[in-house]
């Protein structure tokens, strides 16, 4: 037993380990739900119009997302391909050079078909939520879990500039912003948003944000989608194989006394 033990602590360790690693900020926390098919829409919609100006999803097939998500082709083909060379059944590439971004912001976008699983869920919802303002940055902004980072905040029209209140070690500790529900003030945290700067609600810019990783935790594992589904059937199958058992089981048994 003692050996079954440590055999199961070993298999354990790197789990806790590689959890401890990504864990200097506290993340928010986002369940995805790859059966909310409206919010995946959003999410590419969002992901193609805001991301794709430097990000590519080379993994990805349009044809492939518009199948998964239930978009007609014709509509992915007018509303979500912008370069009108590009055919449905080709990959979400970019026309940026990689040598020019480098250029540009210091280092170059990556790739991010799979970015959800290299950073988990979490971390990207964390991420694009927790920019702020930093005039001594090159794009004016910092961010809580990705300190000096090359990328502008490509959402601040919708969020709004956000305010640091914060010293760097406070604001690694939490940088979440706390509001009185009855006076609408912030009452602690490290942020405020500037009056007017946003044009959406926190509640709407935090949905935005949700159908935008939704989407990127789809694309990391378009599979998943399907797995899900076949076990809800093996589950089903099972159930009726139960009562066909049941039944040969009682009538193997009606003699037996
Ligand atoms: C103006 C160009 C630009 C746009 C638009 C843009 N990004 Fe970025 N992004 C960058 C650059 C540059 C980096 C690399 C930053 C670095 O390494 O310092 C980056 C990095 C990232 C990273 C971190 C990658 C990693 O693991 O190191 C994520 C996640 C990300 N971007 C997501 C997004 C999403 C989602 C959108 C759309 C809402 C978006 N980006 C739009 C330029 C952009």
């Amino acid at each position: 037993m003692k050996k079954y033990l440590i055999a199961l602590m070993m298999v354990l360790a790197p789990m806790t380990a590689s959890a401890a690693g990504g864990a200097a900020v506290p993340l928010d926390s986002i369940d995805i739900d790859l059966t909310d098919k409206a919010s995946l829409q959003r999410g590419m919609a969002a992901f193609v119009n805001r991301c794709m100006g430097c990000h590519s999803a080379q993994f990805q097939r349009f044809e492939r997302a518009a199948t998964d998500l239930e978009i007609p082709a014709d509509l992915v083909e007018e509303y979500l391909i912008f370069d009108n060379d590009k055919k449905i059944g080709e990959q979400m590439t970019i026309a940026m050079a990689k040598e020019d971004a480098t250029n540009w912001f210091g280092n170059p976008p990556p790739d991010l078909t799979l970015e959800s699983r290299l950073r988990g869920p979490d971390w990207v919802y964390t991420y694009l939520r927790s920019f702020y303002k930093d005039e001594a940055r090159p794009w004016g902004v910092n961010n809580v879990v990705f300190p000096d980072v090359g990328m502008p905040n490509v959402l601040e029209d919708l969020q709004g500039t956000v305010i640091n209140h914060c010293t760097p070690e406070e604001l690694h500790a939490g940088h979440e912003t706390k509001v009185d529900p009855l006076t609408g003030e912030r009452i602690g945290g490290c942020f405020s948003v500037e009056p007017e700067t946003g044009s959406m609600t926190e509640e709407e810019f935090d949905q935005y944000v949700y159908d935008l990783v939704n989407f990127m935790a789809y694309m990391g594992e378009p599979s998943a989608m399907v797995s899900g589904k076949i076990g809800t059937y093996v589950l089903i199958f099972l159930a009726i194989l139960f009562v066909f058992a049941y039944a040969l089981k009682k009538e193997y048994w009606k003699d037996v006394h």
